[in-house]
């Protein structure tokens, strides 16, 4: 396994302790989570179930035995497990990166505590190497692609992909985004655009990161 994969798995193993027991747990999406959905299989018997993020997850809570609740029956989601494609120091996030950003989003603004795992690679000092993930409502792709660049950045089409909400995704290249809440903000206001993938207006409330060391740091 490589230090990256071993660092996603660490810190999976190490979000068990925030699943209370008897609760409803928040799955998030993507090869991190799957280890974190691997490690919550194991305590199958002391959880209600799960609420989940992406068709992908809720198929591998299922496969586990893990029942999947519909967010609009639960009241409450005490922690919300997911990854990130890159998280600032203060736990502002960029997510999307499998294109799940719209039910991470729901779900994160629902839970009462967002713990957030990735491998130590994942830590930046200023968000934007990754590409953004942008989910737009298919008609409104070009015109909000336009205001992208308008503000700096390099739309790409992730030509192909149709999200869980069957819309489509612009990676927007070339941003050093220094004010995180405020283009979260100023994106959110363009017609047409469903979900940025910042997370800083609900950043994450804990970053567990699993170090190439074996070992695990919590910010
Ligand atoms: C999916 C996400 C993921 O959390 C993010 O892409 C990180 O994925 P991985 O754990 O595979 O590195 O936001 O939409």
């Amino acid at each position: 396994m490589s230090n990256t994969e071993q660092g996603k798995k660490l810190a999976a193993q190490a979000a068990i302790e925030y699943v209370p027991a008897g609760s409803i747990v928040g799955v998030g999406t993507g090869s991190t989570v799957n280890y974190f959905i691997d490690e919550l299989a194991k305590i199958k018997n002391r959880i209600e179930g799960a609420v989940s993020s992406s068709e992908a997850s809720t198929q591998r809570l299922k496969d586990h035995g893990i029942e999947v609740f519909d967010l609009n029956s639960v009241d409450s989601v005490p922690v919300y497990i997911d990854g990130a494609d890159e998280s600032n120091e203060n736990l502002q996030l960029i997510k999307g990166g499998g294109g799940a950003l719209t039910r991470e989003k729901i779900i994160a603004q629902m839970a009462k505590k967002f713990v957030c795992i990735a491998d130590e690679t994942k830590l930046v000092d200023v968000l934007g190497a990754f590409p953004l993930p942008v989910e737009v409502i298919p008609m409104a792709r070009s015109m909000i692609a336009r205001e992208l660049v308008k503000r700096g950045g390099q739309p790409v089409y992730r030509d192909g992909f149709v999200t869980d909400n069957g819309n489509q995704i612009l990676d927007v290249h070339n941003l050093r985004i220094m004010e995180p809440a405020k283009l979260e903000t100023e994106l959110n206001d363009l017609p047409g655009v469903v979900t940025v993938g910042i997370f800083a207006l609900r950043p994450a409330d804990v970053l567990i990161l699993g170090t190439a060391d074996g070992d695990i740091r919590k910010i």
